[in-house]
């Protein structure tokens, strides 16, 4: 585990370039990605951190659509924001690439041709919906039609939306295309697919049993699952006109599937670099003293930990990664992230309202961040983040510091006399910090780490409050030199050690200490600043953030809400029935038991319930709207009578009722306050 890496490749998600990137995509991704690239430059590793956009795939051929603009418009447009926004925020990426580029369809190109004339792939052809009128294969969400097991009929060719299958365009009843409206026909189309189910020795070895103890719980567990599931050959090619051409012959009108084209980006973006740079890229990527981590967020898992490692290996000459940290999601308010519901913070909007303050906001991400669950970022906290802990500690202390030698000593560094216990015990646990810190974060444990750099300024402060300097200046002036020497020994440990985390504000305390950087070794040295040393003029490193600028961003969010819900006609009324048809419904509260994901799907949980009448199993498609853990002992309302159907081979024996609203988001209805399970909804 401790092995000495000679490099570091780091690589954070390409995100879409389909929209612009919000609080989410930070606290996941690129926050903690660049505090761990940030922390190894400053121990003196060799780093190279990747970014780039990920600019194929069906979603944006169906926004350039719908605008009516070829889809290179709308990557252009979104690559040079979402650049610009990772700029602002000080993701520190040695390149930031994009997938359009020549040199990625260049190599993308050539990956799949060393796989291909090595035999890798599997040839399979099989009847594929065509749209004769635009002349072309659809893509599954391309295609719409009556689900087959629950009669909606506007489920698309790879799920129905509400009942949560999942689905593949053929199950589909009364299929239309999505282009033309057409009826589409069946036409034989050939595809390579990558037979996973080959590699799983090689994972099982490699990840179940090389990272049971080194990789984070959700992700190993999340692989674990897919393998244990059985692993299917999975098509790497479709039949579209935006992606990698696939470069062999007989694949007209084929491109690589995103996935397969969108990872090898990262590989395509060192490519870049090294132009750039003048170094070569190749170590970076297959020499085994380079340490390769993948920081991507929940979704991303089975393609990092899976697909990608499969293809890397397959090709020969590559490293897989040594750990994958994925975290979970940042919900906002209490509402799950939506770009199409427009719930999210974008970043371009927090840099108008909250102009410099980009460190506030990595602050309470990184304090907050979604690494063993999904957390909530909620204005208030952001609030009270930034005055009860940044300003009043972090900043407190600093400026206290600072604006004390002003006036004392004239902005010159005082000398340090006699030492008292309590200077010797601060001074030595200044030592132990850098460590502290470090050890954290290579465990990539990024809350813990900044909780302990917080522990540094808190220690600062602590000291100057117990030491009082302002009350015995005048009868004791050279033993406020040493305090102010010890608190400016702290501010300057803090310089460096908060660097990866706050990098403008550890700049401008650069700064204001007259420092030039500092490495991550050099912290916990207690004589970084010499006697005499002339310090700059001291500025503030925080501000207070009033309610009145917090309750502007709720309200804000309130008025997006009100929107949604208007934007949200109610569907209009069903056909009237009398009582006695309605009362041959059996509706009880019942409470949940267990739940567990159905293997293989990603929308259905298999309850089970406690009905009051019996123990039953309920098979229901709610697995994208909660965890299985954290519905437990709910009680919801259930339809005990509906005649049993099997789903997935389980047989579900009643249906939970839920109430949906236009997004597709479902939410259970359950009693306003406990009552029996059993107890009759009427
Ligand atoms: O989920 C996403 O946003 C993808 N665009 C991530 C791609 S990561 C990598 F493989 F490029
Ligand atoms: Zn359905």
């Amino acid at each position: 585990m401790s092995k000495a890496f000679k490099r570091y490749t780091i690589t954070s998600a390409l995100p879409y370039a389909n929209g612009p990137i919000h609080i989410g995509h930070l606290a996941g991704v690129y926050v903690p990605a660049d505090i761990y690239a940030r922390y190894l430059r400053s121990k003196g590793r060799d780093v190279l951190f990747i970014g780039g956009s990920d600019e194929h795939g069906v979603p944006i051929t169906i926004k350039a659509r719908k605008e009516g603009v070829t889809p290179q418009d709308i990557v252009d447009r979104y690559h040079n924001q979402i650049k610009e926004s990772f700029e602002t925020f000080g993701i520190s990426f040695d390149v930031y690439s994009r997938t359009s580029a020549p040199v990625h369809h260049e190599t993308a190109s050539e990956f799949f041709k060393k796989l291909y004339d090595s035999n890798k792939f599997i040839e399979k052809s099989n009847e594929q919906y065509y749209d004769e009128e635009t002349h072309t294969f659809l893509a599954d969400r391309y295609i719409t039609g009556t689900c087959p097991h629950c009669g909606f009929d506007k489920a698309y060719g790879d799920q129905c939306e509400s009942c949560g299958t999942s689905l593949s365009p053929l199950d589909l009843i009364n299929p239309k295309s999505a282009l033309s409206g057409n009826v589409p026909v069946l036409k034989e189309t050939k595809h390579w697919y990558l037979p996973l189910d080959e590699y799983e020795g090689w994972l099982r070895e490699w990840i179940l049993e090389g990272h049971k103890d080194d990789w984070k719980a959700n992700v190993y567990g999340q692989v674990k699952s897919w393998v244990d599931q059985g692993l299917q050959p999975r098509a790497v090619t479709r039949d579209l006109d935006w992606g990698v051409k696939v470069p062999v012959e007989g694949a007209e009108g084929k491109v690589l599937y995103v996935w397969f084209d969108a990872p090898i980006g990262y590989i395509s973006a060192s490519k870049e670099w090294s132009e750039t740079s003048g170094k070569d890229w190749e170590p970076y990527w297959k020499s085994d003293d380079s340490k390769l981590v993948h920081f991507i967020g929940k979704d991303n898992i089975v393609f990092h930990c899976i697909i990608f490692p499969v293809m890397l290996h397959a090709e020969g000459s590559y490293l897989v990664p040594d750990n994958v940290p994925a975290n979970e999601f940042l919900n906002l308010e209490n509402d799950k992230i939506s770009t199409s519901r427009n719930w999210a913070v974008w970043l371009h909007e927090y840099l108008e309202e909250f102009p410099g303050k980009q460190d506030v906001l990595r602050y309470v991400l990184t304090a907050n961040a979604p690494e063993t669950k999904d957390n909530d970022f909620t204005w208030k906290d952001f609030q009270a983040r930034n005055n009860n802990e940044l300003l009043a500690i972090f900043g407190n202390f600093v400026n206290r510091t600072l604006v004390l030698t002003q006036k004392y000593f004239d902005g010159k560094v005082p000398a340090r006399h006699e030492l008292n216990e309590l200077d010797k015990e601060t001074l030595e646990s200044i030592r132990l910090f850098p460590e502290k810190i470090g050890s954290s974060l290579e465990l990539y444990r990024f809350r813990e780490a900044l909780s302990e750099l917080m522990n540094l300024a808190r220690l600062g402060n602590k000291y100057l409050t117990e030491n009082e300097p302002w009350k015995i200046f005048k009868t004791d002036p050279q033993r406020v030199e040493t305090i102010l020497n010890v608190s400016l020994q702290i501010a300057a440990n803090l310089a460096i050690l908060s660097e990866p985390f706050l990098p403008f504000s550890a700049d401008k305390l650069y700064h204001m200490l007259q420092l030039d950087k500092l490495t991550w070794d050099e912290a916990g040295n207690t004589e970084l600043l010499a006697s005499g040393h002339e310090l700059g003029t001291p500025e503030f490193l925080f501000e207070k953030i009033e309610d009145a600028e917090v309750e502007k961003q709720v309200e804000k969010l309130l008025a997006t809400k009100k929107e949604n819900l208007s934007a949200a006609p109610a569907k209009p009324q069903k056909e009237e029935v009398d009582y006695e048809t309605f009362a041959t419904m059996d509706i009880r509260v019942g409470t949940i038991l267990e739940a567990v994901k159905v293997p293989k799907t990603k929308k259905l949980l298999q309850l089970k319930i406690d009905t009051g009448i019996d123990q039953r199993t309920v098979v229901s498609g709610i697995a994208e709207h909660y965890e299985p853990e954290d519905i437990i002992g709910k009680q919801v309302a259930v339809l005990v009578n509906l005649a049993p159907r099997k789903l997935r081979g389980i047989t579900s024996q009643g249906m939970i009722l839920m109430a949906e609203d236009k997004d597709g988001n479902l939410r259970f209805v359950s009693p306003e306050s406990m009552v029996n399970n059993g107890s009759e909804v009427k």
